[in-house]
């Protein structure tokens, strides 16, 4: 019986998270990882730094990102960079318009609004076609976090082998439970749902409390 494409890893803890980014990290060849932003990473980056890995087969890319200096305290850059600026992977910064390689993983977290990446139910979007980077402004913008973005769209975060979909609290987790079963009423109502529903790669979520 083929596994369900979306499936819920048990345990769902930052060591699990923390556990699967470094079976890839270890993989033969080249692999592309692309690192979501936001402050639950910060415990995964954490645990990664202290492990003895070879990264130099890896390269790091950001889901999206505030259009922000790299020093400035909410730059998605700057924290992961801070954790793993000196492990040999190679950093992928993005850049508006430029075409996106396809990913091993992507690992993506979530708002309580159900926004991923930067892709959010109310925004303000310059589309673009196929895999690439566009920016996007949150509508209304985020108390914590008022900036304007640059984020992987649909086809390039859908362009990999796997997403990880890691979050925290009992909303976040009855939020997705609701998207799969498809109860938000107008599809797109959450952008989370168009990675949980019909078509498209596997999706591991990782949730704790
Ligand atoms: C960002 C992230 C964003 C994040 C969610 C969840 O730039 O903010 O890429 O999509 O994953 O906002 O953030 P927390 O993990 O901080 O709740």
């Amino acid at each position: 019986m083929t596994e369900p494409r979306v499936r819920w890893a048990d345990p769902g803890d930052a060591a699990a998270v923390a556990a699967r980014i470094e079976a890839e990290v270890r993989r033969e060849g080249p692999k592309r990882i692309a690192f979501t932003g936001g402050s639950t990473p910060l415990k995964v980056l954490a645990l990664l730094a202290e492990r003895e890995l070879d990264w130099t087969g890896t390269t790091i890319a950001l889901t999206d990102d505030r259009r922000v200096p790299d020093d400035h305290p909410a730059s998605n850059f700057g924290r992961i960079f801070a954790a793993l600026g000196t492990s040999g992977a190679q950093f992928e910064r993005l850049e508006e318009g430029a075409p996106v390689a396809r990913f091993d993983l992507v690992w993506l977290g979530m708002g309580e609004d159900g926004h991923v990446a930067s892709l959010f139910p109310t925004m303000q979007a310059l589309v673009r076609p196929g895999a690439t980077v566009i920016a996007t402004t949150p509508v209304p913008l985020p108390p914590e976090a008022p900036f304007d973005r640059l984020t992987l769209n649909e086809a390039a975060l859908k362009a990999t082998r796997e997403i990880i979909l890691v979050v925290t609290g009992a909303s976040k987790r009855a939020l997705i439970e609701r998207a799969i079963a498809g109860s938000d009423a107008v599809a797109g109502a959450w952008p989370v749902s168009v990675f949980l529903r019909g078509a498209g790669p596997q999706v591991t979520i990782y949730w704790s409390e």
